[in-house]
């Protein structure tokens, strides 16, 4: 079938969904939500058999649903209604939540119900449920919607019909109702208001007695204070103290700022605080916020790094760096690197490059500072001689994080996970982590070329099937990490892994004698050079746009097929 998806962004939901779709066959073309006229025409080139509407923020016009059939993603149990689907189903704590696909009519998500899937609920941020919990249900009800609508006989289930109905109609969430009581609100308390206002809106509150949004909340079991309190820093996190604890606030935005690691956010006041500095690397026993986090079993070390939004400044490089090069120190024969649950690594701080231009610094010269930090982390890891590296993506992994991730011997990836191994969406960036080099090993030039040029997200399967991942691991994120470390321990087998290890040090040798690393980070960042310092200002505006999240004015072009020049539908 011709399917137009109509999204207010190519988000990761969209990007699945149509990949999805596309790989069974269907023949899909994207439309931003933009305006009712762009909708409408769009419906006019395409001439869809079938519109799904994977994430929208308006409603669709009438002309459109009332003379096409629109499939609705609503992330709500049957019943729900409403814009603050999840933040009322975190904040209530319930056990069990869902998606339902819903035919759009008048009434906003009330229309009859093509398909549904629940999931038990995770105690975890809304921007997390949302990427795993609701993408995976998403995807299993829309293709059931899709097939029933594909085979003719299937009747749509009016709301009104249906007994047992678990949701109801929800306003939107207001700040009011999310805030923030430091006086009496225990942690679990703060911890869930937060994590129900995650990555958007924040819950509006006062650091330092000034007012920001805050984001990215971990409990803290040991240290306390008077509540209310900012007691400690560390590293980009800090510690503000509750009624029976405290709790990290990784991320902040100041009124009219962008989302910033809360240390930064508040530098000046950040810094007279004490640093509650961790011992090492190893794995803290007790909760607590620790970006880089190592644990080994038997053979085999994990390196696990939870950045926020996958987001890698400088500074997070070099520690990264640090770690990496401590952990080939030790005694493990196989290193894993876990990144984090939501992303594996979306490489390069946009929104930290972005500040240092607020604040009167270059945003080139911290550009070029974290590419420079991203190559010196990823050249650690290609120049491993005595481990075999993989890199596990339970999380999606974008642009620089996908060759930072290749650099790794073996990828393997959660069959959930999207790819996007390309950087030109962003101001046509040319890209480094010496992907020139890691890509065309592996895929050929012509292939890797042909992935930069045509900028499409890949599902795990599909970058198993051109092989750029090396395995594909179904389940959800704590299946896949038990089934990383059972193939991790079978890498550490003494019978292969000598032989792995001599080969490995031999192709490297070999590769480093008809071209070094350096020539081809040169190569890179001459190119890099341009993006950053030239005369073309695209990076450092699709960098501003994308940080501030403007509204977009058309689809890109790579992505509406209908609006390809000479595009007749058949
Ligand atoms: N730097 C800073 N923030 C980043 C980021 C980066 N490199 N990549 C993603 N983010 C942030 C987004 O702004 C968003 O922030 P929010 O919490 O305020 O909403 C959040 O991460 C999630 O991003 P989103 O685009 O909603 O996730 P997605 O899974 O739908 O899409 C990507 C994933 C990778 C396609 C998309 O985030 C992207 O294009 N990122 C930029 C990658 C890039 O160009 N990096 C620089 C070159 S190395």
């Amino acid at each position: 079938m011709r399917i137009l998806l109509l999204t207010h962004a190519f988000n990761s939901l969209t990007q699945r969904l149509g990949a999805e779709l596309s790989q069974r066959g269907h023949e899909i073309s994207i439309e931003f939500d933009i305006a009712d006229s762009v909708t409408e025409e769009a419906v006019a080139l395409f001439r869809p058999q079938l519109i799904v509407a994977p994430y929208l923020r308006r409603a669709i016009p009438e002309s459109v649903w009332s003379r096409n059939v629109c499939l609705i993603v609503h992330p709500g149990v049957v019943g729900d209604r409403g814009p603050s689907a999840l933040d009322w189903a975190i904040q209530e704590g319930v056990s069990e939540w869902g998606v339902t696909v819903l035919q759009a009519e008048a009434e906003m998500d009330a229309g009859p119900i093509w398909a549904s899937a629940n999931f038990p609920m995770p105690l975890t941020k809304k921007s997390s449920v949302y990427r795993n919990e609701v993408t995976q249900a998403a995807t299993a009800a829309v293709l059931q919607a899709v097939q029933r609508f594909e085979s003719g006989d299937f009747l749509p289930q009016a709301l009104a019909t249906l007994a047992d109905v678990q949701g109801r109609l929800r306003a939107l969430m207001k700040q009011p109702q999310r805030s923030l009581d430091w006086q009496r609100d225990d942690s679990a308390t703060v911890l869930r208001k937060i994590r129900a206002a995650d990555g958007f809106p924040g819950v509006a509150d006062r650091l330092f007695d000034q007012p920001c949004h805050l984001f990215d909340a971990w409990p803290e079991t040991t240290l306390r204070g008077a509540p209310g309190e900012v007691i400690a820093r560390r590293e980009t996190a800090l510690l503000r103290a509750t009624v029976d604890g405290a709790v990290w606030i990784g991320h902040v935005k100041r009124p009219d700022g962008i989302k910033l690691p809360a240390a930064l956010a508040f530098a000046a006041e950040a810094a007279a605080l004490p640093q509650a500095s961790l011992d090492g690397w190893w794995r803290s026993a007790a909760p607590t916020w620790q970006d880089i986090a190592y644990e080994e079993a038997g053979a085999v070390g994990f390196l696990h790094f939870e950045f926020y939004n996958g987001a890698m400044s400088s500074a997070q490089c070099r520690r990264l760096q640090a770690a990496l090069a401590w952990a080939k120190q030790r005694p493990a024969q196989v290193l894993v690197l876990m990144g984090g649950g939501d992303f594996w690594s979306n490489g390069i701080h946009l929104n930290v490059i972005e500040s240092a231009s607020l604040s009167g610094a270059s945003a080139a010269d911290e550009s070029w500072r974290n590419i420079n930090a991203m190559n010196d982390l990823t050249l650690e890891l290609l120049t491993t001689e005595n481990q075999i590296t993989v890199a596990a993506l339970a999380g999606n992994t974008g642009a620089g994080g996908c060759f930072l991730a290749r650099a790794a011997d073996r990828v393997w990836a959660r069959e959930a996970v999207m790819l996007n191994p390309h950087y030109k969406n962003m101001g046509n960036l040319y890209g480094s982590e010496y992907w020139t080099y890691s890509l065309a090993r592996r895929l050929g030039e012509d292939a890797a070329n042909a992935i930069m040029r045509e900028r499409q997200p890949l599902t795990s399967r599909h970058a198993l099937d051109i092989g750029l991942t090396d395995a594909c691991v179904a389940g959800d994120v704590r299946a896949f990490h038990l089934e990383v470390a059972r193939l991790a321990g079978e890498l550490a087998d003494p019978a292969d892994w000598t032989a792995t290890i001599a080969a490995k040090r031999e192709t490297r040798a070999r590769d480093e004698a008809a071209k070094p690393l350096a020539a081809y980070r040169a190569e890179e960042l001459a190119q890099m050079r341009r993006n950053f310092y030239g005369f073309d200002p695209s990076y450092h505006v699709a960098r501003h746009h994308f940080v501030r999240k403007s509204p977009a004015s058309w689809t890109p072009r790579h992505l509406a097929r209908h609006r390809e020049l000479g595009w007749v539908t058949p």
